[in-house]
């Protein structure tokens, strides 16, 4: 059966944890290497992954890339407006021609039920690459930064401010997978999709949600923050000011438990949804999140080619 990765649950919580097992694994055995160089035992060799674009992109589009030549296989990078689909062709055409070229396909949409529709007609591994319900590959590449910090998953704090959006859809889809717990700051109206939230109570994880920023950053072992408007979203300025009680500063930071780290998945709109001061100081490993996307992205690759 060929394995997607739409979301988290496709894969379950003992293969998320396999593939951040091999993530360590592979990061550790091509320390200080060039990161073009391909790793000694190059598993996908061969395999092209075939990326489409409907929204901007640096660090899914790089790291894709990236993981592709260092697991000896290499990718295609396509704008959705610049191919057949954007003048109509359907996305199950589309899905179907792709499959006969390419041996995987990875989407960035808009609309998460266009990558529901490309994975039911192709033949080959579709993965998810943002959708406006979600951002798995971005949430391993979260837990991979976590646990190279020596925090352990299971009973985990995780504090999330500012909009219920498509990155938080995914760590609270994580959270029911493997047992950790998160705290949602964020204003009325804004709450994230109750049921990814449903899905995770009922998987053992306390998901609560406050109004007041700093109780929900109170103890917190992880402070996680994204943008206050995402890609295609309107009402910017309602937006902005509905979650800027939100704002992850050092008074926040300070709320949060001793020792803990800061995550954005990036890019940053420093002074809106974070400070200079929280983003480049001492508790963020926002760079090592970013730089994660590539291991974390080699082991879901390697898992949708059924080698984990
Ligand atoms: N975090 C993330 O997905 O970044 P890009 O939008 O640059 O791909
Ligand atoms: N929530 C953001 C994430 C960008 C990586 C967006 O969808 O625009």
């Amino acid at each position: 059966m060929t394995r997607h990765f739409l979301n988290l649950s496709d894969a379950g919580g003992d293969a998320v944890a396999a593939m951040l097992n091999d993530a360590l694994g592979r990061k550790a055995a091509r320390l200080g290497w060039p990161m073009g160089r391909s790793d000694a035992d190059a598993p996908l060799a061969g395999r092209v992954l075939a990326m489409i674009f409907e929204k901007n992109s640096t660090r899914t589009r790089v790291s894709f890339d990236m993981a592709m030549r260092q697991l000896g296989g290499s990718a295609l990078v396509m704008e959705s407006g610049s191919m057949q689909l954007g003048r109509g062709e359907t996305i199950a055409d589309t899905a179907r021609v792709l499959s006969r070229m390419a041996d995987a396909i990875m989407l960035r949409t808009d609309d998460h039920a266009k990558l529901e529709e490309l994975a039911a007609h192709a033949s080959v591994p579709v993965i998810n690459g943002l959708t406006d319900q979600s951002h798995p590959c971005q949430i391993m590449a979260d837990l991979l930064t976590v646990i190279e910090q020596g925090k352990a998953l299971p009973g985990l704090e995780v504090a999330w401010l500012g909009d219920g959006n498509n990155v938080l859809n995914s760590i609270v889809e994580a959270a029911g997978l493997l047992k950790f717990n998160v705290r949602i700051g964020v204003p009325e109206g804004y709450d994230s999709d109750p049921v990814f939230v449903e899905r995770a109570q009922a998987g053992g994880a306390s998901i609560a949600v406050y109004r007041d920023p700093r109780m929900a950053v109170a103890g917190a072992d992880v402070v996680v923050t994204d943008t206050w408007v995402s890609m295609g979203q309107t009402g910017g300025e309602a937006r902005i000011a509905a979650m800027a009680p939100f704002q992850v500063n050092e008074a926040l930071m300070a709320a949060a438990a001793p020792g803990a780290v800061f995550l954005h998945c990036l890019p940053a709109h420093r002074g809106e949804e974070v400070t200079d001061a929280v983003i480049d100081g001492a508790q963020s490993v926002v760079w090592d999140e970013a730089e994660n996307r590539i291991h974390a992205q080699k082991s879901v690759l390697r898992w949708t080619f059924g080698q984990l």
